[in-house]
């Protein structure tokens, strides 16, 4: 028998204004109810429930997914990334995962190898010693360009402060999604709807542009991969558009996710001197950079990324919406109903945790014993995440290559965090480098 229980705000619609006006407080306060599965409901309106146990999540993500789709900030979220495979129900979604999962076998990822390693050495070579600089911005600014030479086979860079702008308008706009009627209302002019339309224009004058280059220039990326796919049965290609979708949300769910993991990483790091002690140690046993072939000569690295992503999941929450009446751990949840889980609470759990809040990388060694389900930075089932092995690879290379060169000091204390689509620091992360080697 799982424990459910009710969230009941104050006022009934202290509930749309908290889930409205800050997401990770709505989140937070119906997570410190507690139990296994907390429920809210305002009126008639379509309830929210947040899932707190291992074994519901699994029901979530496994036993009921034909139940449940995406939720409706993702579903609004459909003003930028249009119909992709983040946003994509079936059929669709089932034919794009098939197209798209050759980009992210093993072969595939070996090659992108030196591309995650030089990009990281280019990074670096731009930092200077004893300089304070935003962390998050040059996490941000490297996983953008590994994102555009390895899947585009572009040099995204010289349009970065355009891309960043334009997610930064867009995770806006999510936010302002989470009010209960939003997507009833995406015609009204309000500030949030101009923001996201604004957003979708200037990364569509990015994607386009790719897709344009590569239209005249097919390469073996996924871009071209894309532009040359024919439906098995009709022999159809795929429009401008659908491969726009696709390349969007390629693009930002590629290197938004990544940049924030590694901007906490370093912060973690750089408060944990035990931990960054032994990075330095597997890293100086290297002969030089790290190749894709030293991946298993670090599972440090991998496992100190890990831990940060427990502490700090990219996607802190992740959502379904019942298309049609269901079950969870045997309580009914009606058609309409929001379901969360949120990874950001479940990494910190106690009962499934020991010591949550402490940073300890090598909780992750293999046969930990610990539930699947208690550990989803990248979701899992049929809609986890698809590049789940390219972010473990990319992570690991980057780590290395950088903590080899550099060590990152905090200027100040670590931001607060600010739970928008992904996790990222809520100002500035300021660091300093120290020059290794
Ligand atoms: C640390 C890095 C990353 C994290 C934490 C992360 C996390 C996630 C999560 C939690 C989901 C599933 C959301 C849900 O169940 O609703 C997801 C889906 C997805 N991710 Fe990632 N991701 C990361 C990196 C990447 C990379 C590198 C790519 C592509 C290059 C990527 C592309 C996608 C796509 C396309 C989906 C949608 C999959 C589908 O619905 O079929 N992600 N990601």
């Amino acid at each position: 028998m799982y424990d459910v229980r009710s969230y009941k705000p104050s006022y009934p619609f202290d509930l749309i204004v908290e889930f409205a006006r800050d997401l990770e407080v709505g989140v937070g306060k119906m997570n410190e109810v507690g139990g296994d599965l907390v429920e809210a409901r305002v009126g008639r309106l379509p309830g929210i429930v947040l899932v707190r146990h291992p074994d519901l999540v699994k029901e979530v993500l496994v036993d009921r997914n034909a139940d449940l789709t995406k939720a409706r900030g993702l579903r609004l979220a459909r003003v930028i990334l249009g119909d992709g495979l983040l946003t994509s129900e079936v059929p669709v979604h089932t034919k794009q995962r098939k197209l798209i999962l050759p980009a992210f076998h093993h072969s595939r990822l070996q090659s992108y190898g030196d591309t995650f390693v030089g990009r990281s050495v280019l990074e670096g070579d731009a930092w200077t010693e004893g300089e304070r600089f935003d962390v998050a911005a040059s996490m941000n600014r490297l996983a953008l360009a590994i994102a555009g030479e390895t899947l585009f086979g572009t040099d995204v860079l010289s349009q970065a402060d355009a891309v960043s702008q334009a997610v930064h308008d867009a995770m806006a706009a999510f936010d302002a999604a989470q009010f209960p009627l939003a997507d009833k209302l995406q015609w009204l002019p309000t500030h949030a709807n101009r923001t996201s339309k604004r957003a979708r224009a200037s990364l569509d004058a990015v994607v386009y542009d790719m897709i344009e280059q590569r239209r005249h220039d097919l390469g073996d990326d996924l871009l071209s991969m894309l532009l040359e796919a024919r439906d098995e049965d009709t022999g159809d290609g795929m429009t401008d558009l659908e491969v726009r979708d696709e390349a969007m949300t390629l693009l930002l769910a590629g290197h938004e996710t990544t940049a924030v993991a590694l901007a906490w990483t370093w912060a973690l790091l750089a408060q944990h001197p035990e931990a960054e002690a032994a990075l330095h140690h597997e890293v100086d046993a290297l002969e030089g950079d790290p190749t894709f072939d030293d991946l298993r000569r670090l599972p440090v690295a991998r496992q100190t990324f890990a831990e940060a992503m427990r502490l700090y999941p990219p996607a802190w929450t992740v959502g379904r919406e019942a298309a049609r009446d269901t079950t969870l751990g045997g309580h009914p949840v009606a058609k309409g109903t929001t379901v969360l889980f949120a990874p950001f609470h479940l990494h910190r759990d106690s009962r499934f945790w020991d010591e949550p809040e402490a940073f300890r990388p090598d909780r992750h060694v293999k046969g930990n014993g610990r539930h699947k389900f208690a550990y989803l930075p990248f979701s899992a089932g049929r809609r986890g995440c698809i590049g789940e092995q390219f972010a473990w690879s990319e992570a690991t290379l980057v780590l290395a290559t950088l903590a080899r060169r550099w060590r990152l000091v905090l200027e100040g204390d670590v931001p607060d965090t600010q739970g928008s689509v992904t996790l990222r620091p809520a100002s500035p992360l300021w660091m300093r480098a120290e020059r290794r080697v």
